[in-house]
């Protein structure tokens, strides 16, 4: 990877570009609306000719002012251009209307981030996610994701299970290939993994580990789908000192669940899975880590969802530079035995097991 390196910007671009990022929360929210708003679409589906401001106006049912701006704002940001009076949609407004990542990002930034960010500052002199006070008073956002509004939760579900639903197909063979059979799934969340796997095969078995308010979604829709004879649930808080992992696995499953922690934390919640662990049993880790992209736009994507760890999810978490995080796993007393990038839209299978 070679994104990171140079300065390859003219001064004039970057000029421009600091003037990108100071109004950057304009941008958004005007990106936002004119997404929302039906306007980008009402352009979109006029795409021989375009659109007067008046034929949008009386399409989209909004005041001439409010669509002036958006518009006149819109061909700043370059979502449209404008010939002879008429609007026509640009490749960036097609991809911020129909891009299903780019969707999926805007609405987790704004329902989920986006009032928490301004106080990112105090999550970085805390290192708490100050900005978690605008859903509740917890100490991380797992503990209250069950108490969150509908929209926002389905938001942060979606923003969850986008980047997961890609990559599990593709690595379900991975790690069902070599005789693994009951797994013990930490951080399974809604259950997607272990009901993914248990169609995949009917020999295999599934345990559930996730905070309990979690696993009252699991354990109905395992329930309603007549899977509570393969898949079980464990309520446990991986933090708790206290906390043990059961034991008696073929495989220890972790997806997008190590990145909600600091590396020490890190540390210990692999040191548990030691505990419950033999010389046989697989650790799995599902990550995506932003040096191994092969897109600029992927690991921008990695690099800002830190953020949201930062100032929202928990303070400590992020999306992980993958030399920071195998640190991790050879100071809990693992090696790596193979290791698989490039899976799906982003992600890397790390298969471990523990050095004698
Ligand atoms: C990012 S989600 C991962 C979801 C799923 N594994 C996937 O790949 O889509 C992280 C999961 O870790 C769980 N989690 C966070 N902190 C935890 C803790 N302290 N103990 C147990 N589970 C925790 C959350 O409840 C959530 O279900």
């Amino acid at each position: 990877m070679d994104f990171f390196s140079k300065d390859t910007k003219s001064a004039i671009e970057a000029k421009g570009i600091a003037q990108w990022i100071a109004f950057g929360p304009v941008v958004f929210q005007v990106s936002r609306v004119l997404r929302n708003s039906g306007i980008l679409r009402s352009i979109e589906e006029n795409p021989a000719e375009g659109l007067t401001q008046d034929e949008i106006i009386e399409k989209v049912k909004l005041p001439e002012y409010g669509v002036r701006v958006l518009l006149e704002s819109g061909l700043g940001i370059g979502l449209v251009i404008l010939n002879d009076g008429r609007y026509k949609l640009t490749k960036t407004g097609h991809f911020v209307l129909n891009d299903p990542l780019a969707r999926t990002n805007m609405d987790f930034v704004h329902d989920i981030c986006y009032k928490g960010l301004f106080d990112l500052d105090k999550s970085i002199e805390t290192g708490k996610p100050v900005g978690l006070k605008e859903f509740g008073n917890w100490n991380t956002i797992y503990e209250g994701v069950n108490q969150l509004p509908a929209q926002i939760q389905k938001t942060w579900f979606t923003f969850e299970h986008f980047f997961s639903d890609i990559a599990f197909p593709k690595v379900i063979p991975l790690v069902y290939q070599n005789g693994i059979k009951k797994i013990l799934d930490i951080g399974g969340n809604t259950g997607n993994w272990a009901i993914a796997s248990a169609n995949w095969s009917k020999d295999i078995q599934i345990t559930i580990a996730d905070l309990p308010g979690q696993l009252q979604e699991a354990k109905q829709r395992i329930d309603q789908i007549g899977l509570a004879d393969r898949i079980s649930v464990f309520p446990i808080n991986v933090l708790d000192e206290h906390s043990k992992l059961p034991k008696g696995f073929d495989a220890i499953w972790m997806s997008q669940f190590l990145d909600c922690f600091s590396e020490n934390e890190i540390v210990s919640i692999l040191e548990k899975c030691r505990e419950a662990m033999d010389e046989k049993t697989y650790v799995l880790i599902l990550e995506a880590f932003w040096d191994t992209q092969r897109f600029e736009a992927a690991a921008f994507c990695l690099q800002q969802t830190s953020i949201y760890f930062t100032a929202l999810a928990n303070g400590n978490g992020q999306m992980y530079h993958s030399e920071v995080f195998l640190n991790c796993v050879r100071r809990a007393g693992f090696e790596i035995v193979e290791r698989t990038d490039q899976i799906g839209l982003s992600h890397t299978l790390l298969k471990c097991k523990k050095i004698k």
